[in-house]
């Protein structure tokens, strides 16, 4: 229920939204001044705060209790955290699976500021091989000017950098904001969000009403001096293929030569999956429907300043993929079918004589706009039948990571505010960008909340999914400062600048 004075701003906006947003960019502009002197303040807590909450162990994808219970530790601290920052109704809310949502309210900005939803994930991917790792993946350190440790950088440093601009504003400023503001930090991220479309969709009219704008701090900058707008993640399907050709492995001197060997007819199922000249996917049907890159893509790729050293440091011996595509579109704008996991026969030291009768692969596929996760998986089955090898059993399973790919327009209210924050803050105009990799939850926003998605997030990728992650303290420095500003310029626009904004995430395209 709107009080008096907003009952008047509310009928000057309608009579003359000018005004309106003149008076309101005078408070937000005080309200950010207070904010970042707030941060400067706090600075040296915000990065014991990421500390802190790098050292519980959320790998989402283990069933081991240390794991179920670094996620609760997780969830937890960032319940006492968003409480202690100021905001209401702070709940740890469970989902269909072992993995809860730390939810969060506060609407003191009244009826005429957006509402933004604020997004990350609390939960990581797992540490093995642990032997890699410089420290202990779960006693996060400083060192050399970055944090080391699971999660610093994907996605515990993103989603605080939100978390530390909310405090800025509601410590510093007398308990306000330039916006309203949910948060939804979930646990499954790294696991494919599987939970995450039906807790939407049960809270859509509920908690999660009223949403304006989701904010993802789950994402990455293209450097640390040039911002970059992102506009589009790929999709994901992934799938389990199993090969029986007996019930036990069999001695491969009496018997090998004259019956099925379960590793090479899955190596022979496999190779059937991609032309080896020209990389293209063989599945049927594959590239249906698939949209090409426009001028205005290309011309991003060609602006984008593609790191070769940084590339080359992983240690690739050259690049390869479809043929006739550069290697930006190749990750940008062209879906994959990759091997990610392979095994059969024997493993251990040394050699064991046997003919294996079981192999298993594991596929991820990453899509991009025009395709549709379940048609992809249904061709890649029929592909496999098809050139099932003959006298063996296949079975194929879907694995739950599974996600629509996500683009946006670059004009959205969301994305220009973001240009604009990124351009004043690295004194270079931003440019527009997407990624190869998976946000499930970008996609979701749009089809179960009708909300459309600006990707915020300050991670240089560094070595994320992989031994020795890190972070550079001055981007996280710079990410508290840069949602500052960013919800400072959000409440400038008011909830006026989003009406028709609606459901703004072409996931459809
Ligand atoms: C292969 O499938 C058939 C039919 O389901 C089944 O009878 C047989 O036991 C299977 N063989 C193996 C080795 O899994």
């Amino acid at each position: 229920m709107a009080g008096r004075a907003d009952l008047f701003l509310l009928l000057l906006a309608l009579a003359s939204p000018a005004l309106v947003a003149v008076a309101a960019s005078k408070d937000v502009n005080a309200l950010q001044a207070s904010a970042l002197a707030y941060r400067e303040g706090a600075l040296e807590r915000f990065r014991q705060d990421l500390l802190e909450l790098a050292s519980k162990p959320s790998i989402s994808s283990s069933s081991a209790p240390e794991h179920q219970q670094g996620i609760l530790a997780a969830a937890e601290w960032l319940r006492l955290k968003l409480e202690s920052v100021g905001l209401v109704g702070v709940e740890v809310l469970p989902t269909e699976g072992p993995h809860p949502v730390v939810y969060a309210s506060w609407d003191g900005a009244g009826p005429l500021a957006p509402t933004i939803l604020v997004y990350g994930h609390y939960d990581v991917q797992p540490v093995d091989p642990l032997g890699l790792w410089e420290s202990p993946p779960f006693e996060p350190s400083v060192r050399d000017g970055h944090f080391h440790g699971r999660g610093v950088d994907d996605d515990k440093g993103g989603l605080l950098g939100a978390v530390h601009a909310v405090e800025s504003y509601l410590k510093g400023s007398e308990g306000a904001a330039p916006v309203n503001l949910k948060f939804l930090l979930e646990g499954q991220e790294e696991i494919g969000s599987p939970n995450l479309a039906p807790f939407l969709a049960k809270h859509k009219r509920g908690l999660l009403s009223g949403v304006d704008l989701a904010l993802s701090a789950d994402g990455s900058q293209i450097s640390e001096d040039q911002g970059g707008v992102n506009t589009g993640f790929r999709g994901a399907v992934a799938l389990q293929v199993d090969l029986r050709t007996a019930h036990t492995d069999i001695h491969s001197g009496s018997r090998g030569g004259s019956i099925e060997n379960a590793a090479h007819a899955l190596v022979q199922l496999l190779a059937t999956l991609r032309d080896p000249k020209t990389k293209r996917i063989l599945v049927e049907g594959f590239y249906d429907g698939v949209v090409e890159p426009t001028d205005e893509d290309r011309a991003d790729m060609e602006k984008y300043p593609f790191d070769h050293d940084a590339e080359m440091a992983l240690g690739i011996m050259g690049f390869t993929g479809e043929e006739g595509r550069t290697t930006l579109e190749r990750r940008w704008h062209r879906p994959t079918l990759e091997i990610v996991g392979l095994g059969s026969g024997f493993q251990g030291d040394g050699i064991k004589t046997i003919v294996p009768s079981a192999s298993s692969a594991k596929l991820a596929s990453r899509l991009v706009p025009g395709q549709r996760p379940a048609d992809v998986v249904e061709k890649i089955k029929a592909h496999l039948e098809k050139h099932k090898p003959p006298l063996t059993n296949l079975s194929v399973s879907v694995l739950g990571f599974r996600a629509d790919p996500w683009t946006s327009p670059r004009d959205t209210p969301g994305n220009l505010a973001a240009a604009s924050v990124l351009r004043e803050l690295m004194g270079r105009e931003p440019l527009h960008f997407r990624e190869g990799a998976t946000v499930p939850a970008l996609a979701y926003f749009s089809e179960h909340l009708g909300v459309p998605a600006t990707v915020f997030a300050f991670s240089l990728g560094d070595r994320i999914h992989a031994p020795n992650e890190r972070l550079k303290v001055s981007m996280f420095d710079k990410s508290s400062q840069a949602w500052i500003r960013l919800l400072a310029e959000l409440g400038r626009g008011g909830r006026a600048a989003f009406s028709g904004a609606g459901g703004g995430g072409h996931s459809e395209l």
